[in-house]
Order: C-alpha cells, then structure tokens, then sequence
C-alpha cells in the first residue's frame, strides 16, 4: 500500500451516505473498515459482490455505537492495525412535532448521534492520534445549523455535534489531527425507512401541517434503492469526503445538496425575525 494511502473507519457503512463513502474511499486505494449493527449476508450481498468484483480492500466489523461493550470489541479487533481517519456517519431522524416526544425517545435519538460519536472519539482519538495523517470527519446535517418545524429533535442532536466538532477541531488542530463537519441537505438513502416520525401509522396522529409537508416531503424523496435525482445521490457525499481525505484543506464546514450552503446562507444573514417569519408562514401554509 503506497504511503498515501489510509486506514478508514466507517460507522454505518451498509446503506446511503455511509455506503457510499466506504466505496468512494476503497475505490481511490484506501483500506476501508466498514461497520454495521448486525452482519447480514443477505442484505450485504449487493454491496459485498461490488468489493468482490472490484478488488476493493473493504472488511465488516460489527458495532453499535450506542453500546460501550459493542466499541470495545470493535477497539480490540483494531488493536494491532493501523488507522488513520475515522468517519462518525450512524445515524438516523426523530422526526415530528417536539411535543409528540417523551424524554426516553429523545434520549435515544441522541444517544446515537451525539453521543455514539463522542463514545467513538473518545475511544478512537488516541489511537488516531498516532497515525501520520490523523483525522476525523463526522457526518453532521443542515438540520445541525438550523432548527425548522419538525426537525427539533434531530435538529438537537446534530447541533450538539456541531458544537462538540468545532470544540475539538480548536483543540486538536495543533497536534495535527484534522477535523471535520460535513453537512448534508436531502440524500436519497435509507433515512426515511429507518426515521422514527414517518411510517403512516404515526403520521395519523400528528396535526395537519405536520401530514402535509412529509406528503409533499414524500413525493420529492427516493430512498436507498431509488435516487430520484443525480442531485439526491449519495455518491456525491462519498466524493466529497473523500476530496477533504485527500486534499490538506482545513475547513472545519462542509455543505453539500439540496440547498444546504444557501439555507445556511439564509439562516446566517437573514434577520432572525425575517428567518422565524418564515418559518411560521410555513405552519400557516400547510395547516
Ligand atoms: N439522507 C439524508 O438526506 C441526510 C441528510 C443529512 C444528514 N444525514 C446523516 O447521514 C448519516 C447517514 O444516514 P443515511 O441518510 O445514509 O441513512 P441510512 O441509509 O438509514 O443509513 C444509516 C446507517 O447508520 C447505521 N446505524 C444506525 N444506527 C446505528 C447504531 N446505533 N450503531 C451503528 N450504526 C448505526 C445503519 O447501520 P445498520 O445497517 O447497522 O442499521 C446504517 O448503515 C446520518 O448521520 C444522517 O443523520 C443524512
């Protein structure tokens, strides 16, 4: 393996954004280790016959980032090998009206995707740190920059990981481990199957405005077998964290899709009282 070639870690590599940076990565030459939950041949076979007949270096390793004991064994198997980035993608939505939602359910929203990053950093830093090219790139959202109706409970999670992130892109940056955001607008992956808030049943319940916009919500969506447009391919989300693997650019934000830097754009220059006007115009239209 040339020198510049990597070590990846990849959490959540089995389905939309996460499989698609585990190809893009192992196309490129780098060694890719891939996790998911539970290891599945069946739902895998797709994605193991593209590693078969592309000759990619890509292994599964088993991990649930919710539980200690699950990163420990992960920590053991990777002792003795060498790593050199590690990528937090795992995740999935709480979407819905915030009210809707007891504490139990919003604990577990961020008990993935706060705090399965921060059990993986904090495992995996020091070791990270060793590597000559040392970096961690999390998979954040737009939803972390900005809160909109229905959004607040994943929104919450994703704001805690941007303001974790930018703490320790300031407090490692000076021994040399790069960090990284990445924020995604909408991709067509898995996230809609697998976010609690969405499934016809739930939806029942919920108010009007609420019903409207995942039904127009939902005919804009594919999923992680349909990509309706180029633009809601994942792909691109590989390609984009493998260009900031590969290039010595320090920028701790990264926006990608469905006019996600514009929003931001938005969101940051607007005055906040045209921004909330906005927002609750959105409640009155859809009500
Ligand atoms: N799709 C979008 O439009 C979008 C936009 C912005 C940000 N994002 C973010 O992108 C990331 C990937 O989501 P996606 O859209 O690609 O959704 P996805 O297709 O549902 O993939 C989610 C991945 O996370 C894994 N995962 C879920 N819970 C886990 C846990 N407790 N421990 C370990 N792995 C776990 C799943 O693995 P298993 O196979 O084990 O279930 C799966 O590989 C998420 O952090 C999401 O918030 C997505």
């Amino acid at each position: 393996m040339k020198n510049n070639k990597k070590y990846i870690l990849v959490t959540g590599a089995t389905s939309g954004i996460g499989k698609a940076i585990a190809l893009s990565c192992a196309r490129y030459g780098h060694y890719v280790y891939g996790t998911t939950r539970a290891y599945d041949e069946n739902k895998l076979q797709e994605l193991n016959d593209i590693i078969k007949q592309e000759g990619l270096k890509f292994e599964w390793l088993e991990l649930d980032v919710t539980n200690d004991a699950s990163i420990a064994k992960l920590s053991e198997a990777l002792n003795e090998r060498p790593l050199d980035v590690l990528v937090n993608n795992a995740g999935f939505g709480v979407l819905g009206p915030v009210e809707n939602y007891s504490v139990e359910e919003v604990q577990k929203q961020m008990d993935t995707n706060f705090f399965g990053v921060v059990r993986m950093i904090t495992k995996f830093l020091p070791k990270i740190a060793q590597s000559q090219t040392p970096q961690i790139i999390n998979i954040s959202s737009i939803a972390g920059i900005l809160s909109a109706p229905a959004y607040g409970i994943y929104s919450a999670s994703k704001n805690a990981l941007e303001a974790y992130s930018e703490a320790l892109y300031y407090e490692v940056f000076h021994r040399g481990i790069r960090v990284s955001l990445v924020e995604p607008g909408g991709f067509d992956t898995g996230f809609s199957a697998n976010s609690i808030g969405l499934n016809s049943d739930e939806l029942q319940k919920q108010p009007s405005w609420y019903r409207n916009i995942i039904k127009l919500r939902s005919r804009k969506v594919g999923s992680d077998k349909k990509v309706v447009s180029s633009s809601r391919d994942p792909m691109r989300v590989g390609e984009l964290v493998l260009a900031i693997m590969n290039s010595n650019s320090r920028r701790l934000r990264n926006f990608i899709g469905s006019g996600a830097y514009t929003t931001y754009l938005l969101r940051r220059y607007l005055p906040s009282s045209v921004w909330q006007g906005i927002m609750k115009l959105v409640i009155k239209r859809f009500s």
